[in-house]
């Protein structure tokens, strides 16, 4: 059955944990589909994992667009969410609204995530009011990475921590239906996990929120430019990669590949026609 942003509401009401991977292409969201992940989020650590960037800044609204509707093809069940890159939405409400429509309407997402708490409000309850479901991020929010000066577990003052709740509540009042929460201290995450009507989604925010993301090339160890402390690599996809491509190089080069088995094949009368 399809998730939408109601299964997330009930997950809320009955305590049952909601799953989310980040996917960029359909055959990675296809199997995601098919092992029952819930959400699947079209991040744009896109700009990191897939394109190479070094942070997430570069990323534009086509590269989310392309990779979106590339993702719902492949997303039967999952709710899709789709990212808002950097400054397709702090610049002013409207484009907020103008943005998060193309990822619905060309991207076909279910749902837009966007960064930041109290300071985006107005976006979010826009956004919201046209018809779109928003996600919010707080804590760690990767598009912010030169005002916080790097990747640094958010809220550990107590007036860190009075913000973060604080934006988690405003976030809430403007009309998301759930938040991701990133890099947080384990008790701070559980206590706005808990002051919260939303689902809270953590990612490095400890085990009591209300939902888990990871990035799939972290969670399959296929990405090794940067390993936060908050992954757990569920597979070594990646050695097996690497020898599964130095093996295809051996046998092509000593032409083991392609063997009879992998030829086509044709009368050899034909071809004697041909000499
Ligand atoms: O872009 C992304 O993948 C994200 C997750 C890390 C939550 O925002």
């Amino acid at each position: 059955m399809k998730n939408t942003v109601l299964t997330f509401a009930k997950a809320k009401e009955d305590g049952t944990k909601i799953s989310m991977l980040t996917a960029y292409d359909y055959s990675t969201a296809k199997l995601m589909d098919e092992a029952g992940i819930n959400s699947i989020l079209v991040g744009d650590s896109l700009g990191n994992v897939v394109l190479g960037y070094e942070d997430t800044i570069s990323v534009t609204m086509e590269d989310m667009i392309h990779h979106t509707r590339a993702v719902s093809r492949g997303a039967k069940n999952a709710l899709v969410i789709a990212d808002m890159p950097f400054m397709s939405y702090q610049t002013s409400v409207y484009d907020a609204v103008v943005n998060a429509g193309r990822l619905m309407k060309e991207g076909r997402a279910n749902a837009v995530k966007l960064e930041g708490g109290t300071e985006v409000a107005p976006q979010i309850k826009a956004i919201v009011d046209a018809g779109i479901p928003v996600c919010a991020h707080i804590g760690l929010t990767p598009q912010s990475i030169n005002r916080l000066g790097g990747n640094k577990v958010q809220g550990k003052s107590e007036a860190a921590a009075k913000k973060l709740l604080a934006d988690a509540l405003a976030i809430q009042e403007a009309g998301a239906f759930s938040v991701v929460i990133e890099a947080v201290p384990k008790k701070l995450a559980e206590l706005i996990t808990n002051k919260l009507d939303i689902p809270t989604i953590g990612i490095g925010a400890g085990n009591g929120c209300d939902g888990q993301v990871l990035v799939y090339q972290d969670m399959l160890g296929m990405f090794s430019d940067f390993t936060p402390k908050f992954v757990k690599k569920y597979a070594s996809l990646g050695e097996i990669m690497t020898a599964a491509f130095r093996q295809y190089d051996e046998e092509v080069k000593n032409t083991f590949f392609p063997s009879e088995e992998h030829t086509y094949k044709i009368d050899d009368e034909i071809i004697e026609k041909l000499y």
